[in-house]
């Protein structure tokens, strides 16, 4: 096929291969993502829409609800988390960031088996046992930006109470140590990342750093908080001065509200040592 593509050729070129797009779309084998690539030498092009029954079919199904990832909105208003976190930031980080990472992952699996699974599935089978897909990164980011979203609250910050506090106490020595590890790993992340309190299968917590779009789950440990210190994540309002940022996380935003609740459903999954009694 010559390159030199005139605007009437391309329209046409256009619409085979939207109409090819279409019978691919029912085949299961689908899976390649270069359309062009494999299409046109496809034998579905000698007879791309098929009589008028099967079309229905396909339009039928075409309508039926497919697994698109979505931009969840946020647990609060734009402008709920100022002055520690600008609405300027929100509009950005989340109307921009997190949406870009959710239609780039949207184009990426569309037509694939991962576009079944969910999001979850979808980060772990992604990751691949440490040799990630293309779509790692995306469904990576979106997964993060959800749990960093419902780790704040406009009326966070401060110290956790209860249980909560006496299990950071028994594992860090009080909060206070904590914080300063918290903030210290937070500080020492090179470059874009997260950072994480993880509650660990054998009970313990842990503070962990990834990089990127890197995330705990991906080795089975139960992510309780994790703050986002990408520099898109407080540029705006905190310049180069990451620490400040840091410390304006804990003490005015962190929901320990939100962190209480994920402990508390975690513990069904992990086993603190308790002697099994066994009933004879
Ligand atoms: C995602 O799928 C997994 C495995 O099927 C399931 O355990 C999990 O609850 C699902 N998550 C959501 C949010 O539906």
């Amino acid at each position: 096929m010559g390159l030199r593509v005139s605007g009437i050729a391309l329209r046409r070129v256009v619409v085979v291969v939207v109409v090819v797009r279409f019978q691919l779309w029912e085949n299961q084998a689908m899976a390649t993502s270069s359309l062009a690539g494999s299409v046109f030498s496809s034998n579905t092009l000698r007879n791309p829409i098929g009589n008028v029954a099967t079309m229905r079919k396909r339009l039928v199904r075409m309508r039926a609800p497919r697994a698109e990832f979505q931009l969840r909105p946020l647990p609060y208003e734009l402008d709920a988390l100022e002055p520690h976190m600008s609405k300027e930031t929100l509009e950005f980080h989340w109307g921009k960031h997190h949406k870009a990472y959710v239609d780039n992952l949207n184009k990426q699996v569309e037509g694939t088996e991962a576009e079944r699974q969910n999001l979850s599935e979808l980060v772990l089978s992604a990751y691949n046992d440490g040799n990630p897909k293309a779509y790692f990164n995306n469904a990576g980011q979106i997964w993060n930006h959800e749990f960093f979203w419902s780790s704040m609250s406009p009326s966070g910050g401060g110290e956790p109470q209860g249980e909560l506090l006496e299990l950071i106490s028994s594992n860090f020595v009080s909060y206070k140590e904590f914080a300063e590890q918290f903030k210290r790993a937070a500080g020492s992340q090179f470059g874009s990342g997260w950072v994480w309190l993880v509650l660990r299968k054998d009970g313990k917590l842990e503070i962990l750093k990834t990089p990127n779009a890197l995330t705990p789950i991906v080795w089975d440990h139960i992510p309780l908080l994790v703050v986002d210190v990408w520099e898109h994540a407080y540029y705006l309002d905190y310049h180069n001065q990451r620490p400040k940022y840091l410390s304006k996380f804990l003490d005015n935003l962190v929901s320990w509200q939100a962190v209480g609740e994920r402990l508390a459903q975690a513990k069904a999954f992990v086993n603190y040592g308790e002697p099994v009694t066994s009933e004879l």
